[in-house]
């Protein structure tokens, strides 16, 4: 069996076509950016970016001055992000290397204003990432001070399909186990307790968990 830290390396070729991207994981994605609040020339940061689904939607929603970028652990995940980058031509994205568990803010901070960005972002995203960080706790307290005071924050993730859809959760158990994510992490419970302005979201019978909100100066 492949380590979960490999497999995305391993993988990140096929990572598009494999995830379950339609029907199932882009409707989250696509809530969570929506709720973003990104002001114009906003900075968007993307953690666990993986190979960049995210980015097309970010690039509707942000002014031509606005910049995203993406940080993954995977360099091979993070190659796949550059060559999207490069096919449409967008130039306002910053890719970085980093384990989102480990990182120092400051020295990402500075990685990020050397290629041309802020130390501090505006807007924080996280789709189906945290819930693979065995220590997504520390992940996001690390994501909170690279998000300026005031940002936006969204975490998209997983959990077991509730009501009727429960029928389903054989499946989605056996999505989280292939991706490596622990489905009983709930992740986004972090922006309901640490942000104000909290949206809630679900889709996809509940498996599918979307949480926003404003990151209050004190947090
Ligand atoms: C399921 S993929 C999601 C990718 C992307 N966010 C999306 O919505 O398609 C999870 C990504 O998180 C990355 N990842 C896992 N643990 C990480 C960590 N500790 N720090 C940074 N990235 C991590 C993996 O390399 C992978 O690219």
């Amino acid at each position: 069996m492949i380590p979960i830290a490999g497999k995305y390396s391993t993988f990140a070729q096929f990572y598009d076509v494999m995830s379950g991207e339609y029907p199932v994981y882009r409707a989250g994605r696509e809530i969570g950016i929506q709720k973003l609040r990104q002001p114009s020339g906003a900075q968007v940061l993307d953690v666990g970016c993986g190979t960049g689904l995210n980015f097309s939607l970010l690039q509707r929603q942000i002014t031509p001055d606005g910049i995203i970028v993406g940080i993954d652990r995977s360099p091979e995940m993070l190659e796949q992000a550059r060559r999207r980058a490069e096919r449409n031509g967008w130039t306002n994205v910053i890719l970085i290397q980093a384990d989102a568990t480990e990182l120092s803010p400051t020295d990402i901070g500075s990685r990020i204003t050397t290629q041309g960005g802020r130390s501090q972002s505006d807007a924080v995203l996280a789709t189906y990432a945290l819930s693979l960080m065995k220590d997504w706790e520390t992940a996001w307290a690390n994501i909170v001070s690279l998000a300026a005071p005031g940002a936006s924050l969204c975490v998209v993730d997983m959990q077991k399909p509730v009501g009727l859809a429960t029928a389903l959760t054989p499946l989605a158990r056996a999505a989280c186990w292939l991706g490596g994510s622990d489905i009983d992490a709930h992740p986004w419970t972090a922006v309901e307790r640490d942000c104000v302005d909290v949206m809630a979201a679900s889709t996809r019978g509940g498996h599918l968990q979307i949480r926003s909100g404003t990151r209050t100066t004190d947090t």
